[in-house]
């Protein structure tokens, strides 16, 4: 789950703004005044939500209708937990049972019976990663609710599966398979993990395209809104899946190009033109792609603050280097260690570039990148690797490839 960035329409002539949690509500329950501030009720909780929703994953009815809270949660592929049953299959939310904290809330590891789904010991039976809701009120429980929605229904590999829920009072929580490789973002970021090779860069890259490309294509398109690394989680094999629903949307029905929102997502993987107008498109999830591949070149995060000027902007930083096979090198991670196939490297900076098209339309599909990356990954090795021109020459700015002050804060803010 994330927190939102909250930009006022430029194209509208707003300013820009930074709202409380109790203002941070979208377009489907909120009014939005002439200012562009989307206004909520004062209840903490709506009690028949509608937001869009299908009837099936795998066989989407063309017009998706609006479900109402008790629809939702009714799902018959979810248990609805008691908060006592989690609070025994989280020791009571122990602090060494935490997998880690994101915008949402925190997340435990915990232990249920593979069975009946009740809480069990800790170690035996199934384990599970409970994520317990800040109490910020309404627009938590949207994105709670929107993610329950979606993920009560679509099934896939590479999303991540939503064993159950819990409401109860004001806490809200969520039930996951445990993924025991963490996100992308411990892996490519942080210190401690092994760094990944190649080989694992490409298959995350792969598994996650496949991800989307699910989403893009399934009858009612989905669009997922919030694509980066720590939204990336791993399992055991590093299989990639995509978590974190509460931003998606139901794409563009009809004759329309694109849905109106008002922009949230990720400072650093949202797409220009969609920050710019509020419209969306699958495009802007392939925009956020392209970030992401870029990151699993670089090793280097979107949008990173201990850096001078420019280099805060990942893409401003590398995308000069992209399309030129002779520098490619000086933005790849140093954490490869030369480690990679020079064409392969070469193919991947420039599907990166065409993603990260600043025309939406140029974009290539999920389908397109899927294939371009599987090639890539099933292409033979030209037999040389970039380690002799890695040792003589570094990226100027490359001057330790350990993070610098520790996790940068990543968590979306609101735009300036
Ligand atoms: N199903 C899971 N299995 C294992 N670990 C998980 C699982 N879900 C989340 N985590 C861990 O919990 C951390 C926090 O996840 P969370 O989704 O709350 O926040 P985030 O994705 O880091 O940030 P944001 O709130 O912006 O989405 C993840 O980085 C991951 O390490
Ligand atoms: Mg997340």
């Amino acid at each position: 789950m994330s927190y939102v960035i909250h930009m006022f329409l430029p194209a509208l002539g707003i300013m820009g703004n930074c709202l409380d949690s109790s203002a941070k509500v979208e377009a489907a329950h909120s009014s939005r005044t002439p200012s562009g501030i989307s206004k909520t009720s004062p209840s903490s909780v709506p009690s028949n939500l509608s937001i869009l929703s299908y009837s099936e994953a795998s066989d989407f009815s063309n017009l998706p209708t609006p479900r109402s809270e008790g629809e939702i949660l009714s799902s018959p592929n979810l248990k609805a937990f008691t908060f006592n049953e989690l609070k025994n299959a989280t020791r009571n939310f122990r602090p060494d049972s935490l997998l880690g904290e994101g915008g949402f809330g925190f997340v435990y590891k915990g232990w249920i019976d593979e069975h009946t789904l009740t809480a069990s010991k800790p170690g035996s039976g199934m384990v599970v990663a409970v994520k317990k809701l800040k109490p910020e009120g309404l627009q938590g429980h949207k994105e709670w609710l929107t993610e329950v929605d979606y993920l009560g229904q679509l099934h896939h590999q590479n999303l991540v599966k939503l064993i159950g829920y819990c409401v109860e009072g004001e806490n809200r929580l969520l039930v996951y398979e445990f993924m025991s490789k963490g996100s992308l973002e411990n892996h490519l970021f942080r210190r401690g993990p092994q760094p990944l090779s190649w080989s694992v860069r490409m298959k995350v890259a792969i598994g996650a395209a496949r991800g989307l490309s699910f989403l893009h294509n399934a009858k009612s398109q989905v669009i997922y809104r919030d694509f980066k690394a720590s939204n990336i989680l791993l399992d055991a094999e590093f299989n990639a899946k995509l978590s974190d629903f509460g931003l998606a949307k139901a794409g563009p029905t009809g004759d329309r190009t694109h849905v109106s929102t008002q922009v949230m997502g990720t400072q650093g993987y949202a797409a220009p033109e969609y920050v710019a107008t509020g419209r969306l498109t699958a495009k802007s999830d392939v925009y956020s792609f392209g970030v992401v591949l870029l990151e699993l070149l670089s090793g280097r995060r979107a949008v990173d603050r201990s850096k001078a000027g420019e280099e805060q902007n990942l893409v401003e930083w590398a995308k000069p280097y992209l399309g030129d096979k002779r520098r490619l090198f000086r933005i790849m991670d140093t954490k490869l260690g030369g480690q990679y196939p020079q064409k392969g490297a070469y193919m991947a900076a420039t599907l990166a570039l065409k993603c990260l098209n600043r025309e939406a339309k140029a974009r290539p599909p999920m389908t397109e990148v899927l294939e371009t990356l599987e090639l890539i990954a099933t292409s033979k090795p030209a037999g040389r690797n970039c380690q002799l021109e890695q040792k003589r020459v570094h990226a100027p700015d490359r001057k330790s490839s350990v993070q610098k002050g520790s996790h940068l804060n990543h968590t979306p803010t609101a735009f300036p």
